[in-house]
């Protein structure tokens, strides 16, 4: 079996793993304990020297993380990560700053990266890079001549040509990805604006299938929507339901309707204009107030960066502007907390909310989405409020489906939601759990891994190369027309040596 390397930003401490942690980490956890193999990246802190790379191993896992220096940490991270590619990429140039020198040290980093990481690589690794921090690695890797297949996923939404382009180093970044053999994305709709991207900014020509021509040399393109061990999810959510935190909030909510938001406290995740459609509710809908009650989980993130700092006090003054208003002595119609909870508490209160309320502007995916609809209760399931813009909204169609930016349209969903009979309910749930019951985090990071293998596989003249389309019957076996891979007919993954089996992605509507 090949060794997986994994290259992340974060990297989670030995320790924490299984922990709360974020989302990519969550996805890939499981993958790395059954798996086994190294997980590089950043240790999340800063020295001023540039000091080894240390190991730590913990199971099958080998965690090997450098530190970054004070300017590294603000000029890749807070800036140029967070500040540039990160609403870029989320199509908010409004918020977007951008600086020649935040660019250099974000090149730097991903070039200092590669530097600790090539000499613990060996000829039969696979590797995984993952995320807009480190768009810079795949070809970072080849020109130290690194020649393992080289895989990258992007957690994030991939924009337009016309918003990547508002960055000078786009075409750069651009290239620099198109050194991986793989590129997986969350949606159809991010392989479609990658593709095109590729091709204006990147000289790559597109072949049938899913795969571009770059140079003569193929890179393929794949959808592989990110998934929640939804089984485990249910039985955690199930149990914490039953748990003192979980009941402590029932008993503060006196029969209310809970209305529930997690997010981390992000300005893609829509909060002050979902906390605007909840002032909408309430304002034309008053024989709703005081049966219900808004609770908002917003964990503070990113706090060294200015736009997440004004959001905190944007979202405060607003929810503080909507409980002066409309309180009474009795009831207060919003809750804010600015801490993460843990995940197996979380759950418990998603079981309870009647109301899940999930209304980014811009979302890869939203994982909260689909723990919202696994922690229900199938017997009275409450109701999942989605963004369109969500990217778990390409899975979950039978979701109330909004835009954040409407107001109106928020306030009316809610009210539907919060009056919605159980068979409505229950047919609307039982059709989105249909969508994720069956996928797991592991069975995604196993789908990539295979496709990284076969897409390694596929000799030169089977994929076509140099304009030929020899081999395009044994491509269409494995991609479908929106570049979706699939598994090839009568193919094993040899990589799977636990033996157990391997669900792709499903194809999204
Ligand atoms: O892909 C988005 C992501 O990088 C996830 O890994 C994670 O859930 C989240 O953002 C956390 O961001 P940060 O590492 O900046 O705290």
């Amino acid at each position: 079996m090949n060794r997986l390397v994994v290259v992340s930003n974060r990297v989670p401490a030995p320790a924490a793993a299984g922990a709360q942690a974020g989302g990519l980490a969550v996805a890939l956890e499981a993958l790395m304990e059954r798996r086994g193999g190294v997980w590089f990246g950043w240790s999340g802190n800063i020295s001023e020297a540039l000091g080894p790379v240390r190991i730590a191993e913990a199971g099958r896992v080998k965690y090997a993380t450098v530190d970054l220096t004070a300017e590294e940490h603000e000029r890749y991270y807070n800036e140029f990560s967070n500040s540039t590619l990160w609403p870029l990429l989320h199509s908010m140039p409004e918020l977007m700053t951008f600086d020649r020198r935040n660019a250099q040290i974000y090149r730097q980093v991903n070039e200092r990266l590669a530097d600790a990481l090539q000499p613990m690589l060996r000829a039969d690794d696979l590797i995984w890079i993952h995320d807009y921090h480190l768009m810079g690695m795949p070809q970072a890797l080849r020109s130290r001549g690194v020649r393992a297949p080289i895989g990258f996923f992007l957690h994030i939404p991939f924009p337009s040509a016309d918003m990547l382009a508002s960055v000078p180093e786009a075409g750069a970044l651009l290239r620099d990805l198109l050194a991986a053999d793989l590129l997986g994305f969350q949606t159809a709709n991010d392989v479609e604006n990658f593709a095109e991207v590729a091709c204006r900014l990147g000289d790559a020509l597109r072949m049938p299938n899913g795969w571009l021509n770059v140079g003569g040399r193929r890179v393929r393109l794949g959808v592989f929507p990110v998934e929640i061990e939804a089984q485990d999810f249910a039985a955690v959510a199930e149990d914490a339901w039953r748990a003192a935190p979980t009941e402590r909030l029932r008993r503060s909510l006196g029969g209310q309707r809970l209305v529930l938001g997690v997010d981390r406290m992000d300005p893609t995740k829509g909060l002050l204009q979902r906390i605007a459609g909840y002032r909408r509710l309430l304002e034309t809908r008053p024989e709703l107030r005081r049966r219900v009650t808004f609770l908002q989980i917003a964990a503070e993130s990113r706090k060294d960066v200015v736009a997440y700092r004004d959001l905190r006090s944007a979202i405060e003054r607003e929810a503080g502007s909507i409980n002066s208003e409309f309180s009474e002595p009795d009831w207060m119609p919003l809750r804010l907390v600015a801490r993460a909870g843990a995940r197996s508490t979380v759950a418990g209160y998603m079981r309870e909310a009647r109301v899940g309320l999930v209304t980014p502007l811009r979302d890869g995916m939203n994982l909260v989405a689909k723990e919202y609809i696994a922690a229900q209760d199938p017997q009275d399931p409450g109701v999942l409020i989605l963004s369109r813009f969500a990217g778990a909204a390409k899975q979950l169609g039978s979701a109330l489906i909004v835009n954040p930016h409407d107001a109106d349209e928020v306030a009316d969903a809610l009210d539907n939601a919060l009056n919605m009979g159980l068979v409505d309910r229950q047919a609307r749930w039982r059709e989105s759990w249909a969508a994720i019951q069956g996928t797991s985090a592991l069975a995604w990071g196993r789908s990539f891994v295979g496709a990284l293998l076969r897409t390694a596989a596929t000799p030169p003249t089977a994929r076509g190369v140099s304009g030929t389309h020899t081999g395009d019957e044994a491509m269409l076996a494995i991609t479908d027309p929106l570049g979706m891979i699939v598994r090839p007919l009568g193919s094993r993954d040899a990589d799977l040596a636990d033996g157990s089996s391997v669900l792709h992605p499903r194809r999204m509507s």
